[in-house]
């Protein structure tokens, strides 16, 4: 049984409010969460921003335009379709709208259709989420508490405002929700119910763990926990129950716009307490984490310099997390090996020596690091077979194979 990926569509309507650049950054993480963004934009939004960062950000042109540019428009960045309201309105799994403008909303309210992006809301019959953002006496105002609170009563989603510094150098409530707030609540929205893994206790982990040998200085390693996020928000977003362990070099930003718990952990001591911790009732545990093997002596206040022209750490070997964990908990277990060399034999033995469900067998390649990139040379080995061989991959794609995998492993009986 494969869960459905077709679709993880959200068409994005930027309206002209000054917060117009911020949704620059909503499609940058909605795309680093592996969502498909199509961007629409009023005519007045572009006032704000062109339409050529969008295309850039999301990769797919801008639609701005109702009618075809008049000779003199021609050369504009957004490109013309006259079907594009139906088309895009059809495509799409989700439509957000950030920021609302108080006119738009107003209009939407009303039913108004005067712009593309108006006619594709109306056209539209998925959810609607919406982030308003406008100056607080424009917000406060009778007409907007009203427009807004018929949309809601449509079964529209408000992502609230905030209060906070606006434009206008005054403050008050009203300024747009923070990218990270409007990207968790459409992910949230995005989750598939009824998906085999609906109710499936996960536990991902990321990063690599830092081994502080002073209280300043720590042994760590490169890994960004890029895979294991687009893990956590494959599964996440195909309806299971994630709770991600991030070690201090997932950067923290990454995790502010996730929609599921986040656990923030040291050194590989502390993983270890936090992974037994929720073993029970979990049914998955995917290690993804580059867990220190070898943690030095930690030393209280600094080590001076000038104490020695040497200095001796003598390394011992931490507790193998999933060694160490009780037999059949979780009883599906997948596990990571990097290597240089032998890459295969390697996973494979580490696979056996674990008893592990799977492993995902990553070579490094000294010419293209993976750490922090969008592909990695890796595979995927189960006590079978070399599900995926070693090749290029995607991280985004190798995630989808890693949680169609999971699925079947939860599923056996429905293969
Ligand atoms: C500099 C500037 C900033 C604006 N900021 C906002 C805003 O944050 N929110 C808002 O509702 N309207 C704002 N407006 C007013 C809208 O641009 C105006 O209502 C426009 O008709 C909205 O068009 P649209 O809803 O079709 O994008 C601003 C106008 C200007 C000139």
């Amino acid at each position: 049984m494969k869960i459905p990926t077709k679709n993880r569509c959200v068409l994005l309507g930027v309206c002209g409010g000054i917060a117009a650049y911020k949704a620059c950054e909503v499609v940058r993480l909605l795309v680093k969460a592996g969502v498909d963004v199509h961007v629409l934009m009023t005519p007045n939004a572009t006032r704000f921003v062109s339409p050529l960062t969008f295309a850039a950000l999301s990769g797919y042109p801008v639609a701005v335009e109702a009618f075809p540019p008049s000779a003199s428009e021609a050369g504009s960045s957004s490109t013309y379709d006259p079907l594009a309201h139906i088309t895009l309105s059809h495509q799409a799994e989700l439509l957000l709208l950030a920021p609302a403008t108080a006119n738009t909303l107003a209009k939407l309210a009303a039913g108004i259709a005067d712009n593309l992006l108006l006619s594709t809301a109306l056209a539209f019959s998925g959810p609607v989420v919406f982030a308003p953002a406008m100056n607080s006496r424009m917000y406060a105002n009778p007409a907007t508490r009203d427009n807004i609170a018929k949309l809601k009563a449509r079964g529209c989603i408000e992502v609230e405002a905030e209060m906070g510094a606006l434009a206008s150098l005054e403050s008050g409530m009203g300024r747009l929700a923070e990218p990270a707030r409007i990207v968790q609540r459409v992910l949230h929205e995005l989750r598939r119910e009824g998906s085999p893994l609906e109710g499936r206790r996960i536990l991902v982990t990321a990063g690599g763990t830092r081994e502080y040998f002073d209280d300043i200085r720590f042994i760590s390693n490169a890994s960004t926990g890029t895979l294991a996020l687009c893990c956590a928000d494959e599964l996440y977003l195909a309806g299971a129950e994630v709770e991600l362990i991030a070690a201090p070099s997932v950067a923290e930003d990454e995790l502010a716009s996730r929609a599921y718990p986040t656990i923030r952990v040291t050194s590989a001591e502390e993983m270890l307490t936090q992974v037994r911790e929720r073993a029970i009732g979990l049914d998955v545990l995917l290690m993804l984490a580059a867990v220190a093997d070898y943690r030095p002596p930690r030393r209280k206040g600094k080590i001076k310099k000038d104490d020695a022209v040497e200095l001796d750490l003598r390394l011992t070997r931490t507790e193998d997390i999933l060694s160490s964990l009780e037999e059949g908990k979780p009883n599906v277990r997948i596990g990571a090996s990097l290597e240089t060399e032998e890459v295969e034999q390697r996973a494979a033995a580490k696979l056996t020596a674990k008893n592990l469900s799977a492993i995902v067998a990553v070579e490094l390649d000294p010419e293209a690091p993976p750490f922090g990139q969008r592909s990695l040379r890796a595979g995927i080995l189960t006590p079978h077979e070399w599900l995926l061989p070693l090749s290029r991959r995607d991280k985004i794609e190798l995630s989808r194979e890693i949680a169609h995998l999971i699925t079947r492993l939860l599923n056996p009986k429905e293969q």
